[in-house]
């Protein structure tokens, strides 16, 4: 039976979300955790032809999703399955599809973007089929429309690419410069909870900035500031003023009322424990926060967890 594997990493923002939505450039890499998919011919005939199916784990929920709108499973991964047919064709329906994802669901780690390209790298590499970067992003933006709306594209550039990246959004057209770093960039993540949405949380933030559009664009423009300073410190190496502009960039989001109490209590947990400097990362509303290290980041994983949060370490190397 041929079988296919497929892998694809979360990820997580370093320097401006929200401000990426309005065509300002943001900063983003992969994570060292992410999405598995086995691909494999459906074992039950007569199953065959009405798939795929989707058998997950760690997605947020466990179970089997079939497409097609009276299907089993969450409506948005049928729609997701729908649109891989529609993009991939119908002989994708003789397909089951296994994802093990180890990247906390609806967090701002990109679970939902990981899912995406792991689908469409599995299912096009079952099929002996090999996509540009281009092509897998372009597929991944239609499957993250039905996760997010009317998404930037930072989550599954980054995803699509690999590393550490700059995004720009300019009309349609994704930017991306690669940052290839001199050593490793250290990150402990603590999560206070599921977030509130990032559909949900980047529109109410566009109907605050309707209505205070000056002061709205003010801080987008102070955002994409820090943004194209934190590029040239990362290029150099110089984690020290990294941090100090990813703590400027949390007050940023602190005034686009993204943060919350909790996200708070993480990032000064993250300072008090000698973290560089902290952030929440994503969407907010809740989620998580990111911390760079200068050296091991398992103590300030550590203080995250003491105070009751989940939390894991992470390591970005764009060396190799
Ligand atoms: O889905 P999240 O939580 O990773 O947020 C994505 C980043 C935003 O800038 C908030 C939205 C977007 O489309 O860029």
């Amino acid at each position: 039976m041929r079988i296919a594997f497929s892998y694809a990493p979360g990820k997580i923002i370093l320097a401006g979300e929200h401000a990426v939505v309005y065509g300002h450039p943001s900063i983003a890499l992969t994570i060292d955790r992410g999405v598995r998919i086995k691909v494999q011919e459906t074992a039950m005939p007569q199953a065959k032809g009405r798939g795929p199916t989707l058998r997950a784990s760690g997605l947020g929920f466990a179970g089997l999703v079939r497409p097609g709108l009276d299907g089993e499973g969450p409506q948005v991964l049928r729609l997701a399955l729908d649109k891989l047919v529609e993009m991939i064709g119908e002989r994708v329906r003789d397909l089951d599809l296994i994802a093990e994802s180890a990247i906390p669901a609806g967090r701002g780690l990109g679970s939902s973007a990981a899912l995406s390209v792991a689908m469409i790298r599995g299912v096009k590499q079952y099929f002996g089929e090999v996509l540009t970067k281009a092509q897998e992003s372009k597929m991944a933006l239609e499957l993250e429309r039905l996760f997010h709306g009317s998404p930037s594209g930072i989550d599954h550039t980054v995803i699509s690419h690999g590393g550490l990246i700059c995004f720009r959004r300019d009309g349609q057209t994704p930017q991306v410069e690669p940052l290839p770093l001199s050593r490793p960039l250290s990150l402990a993540v603590g999560i206070a909870g599921p977030h509130g949405g990032t559909l949900k949380v980047v529109e109410a933030l566009s109907q605050r900035a309707k209505r205070h559009p000056a002061c709205f664009e003010h801080i987008f423009s102070g955002i994409a500031s820090l943004v194209g300073e934190m590029k040239d410190c990362l290029l150099k190496g110089q984690f020290a003023a990294v941090g100090e502009l990813m703590n400027v960039n949390q007050g940023y989001l602190n005034a686009l009322s993204v943060s919350t109490p909790d996200l708070e209590k993480l990032c000064a947990i993250a300072r008090e424990n000698g973290a560089l400097g902290a952030k929440l990362t994503g969407a907010g509303g809740g989620g998580a926060v990111i911390a760079l290290v200068d050296e091991d980041a398992q103590s300030v994983a550590k203080a995250f967890s003491d105070a009751g949060f989940l939390s894991f370490a992470t390591k970005c190397d764009t060396q190799d």
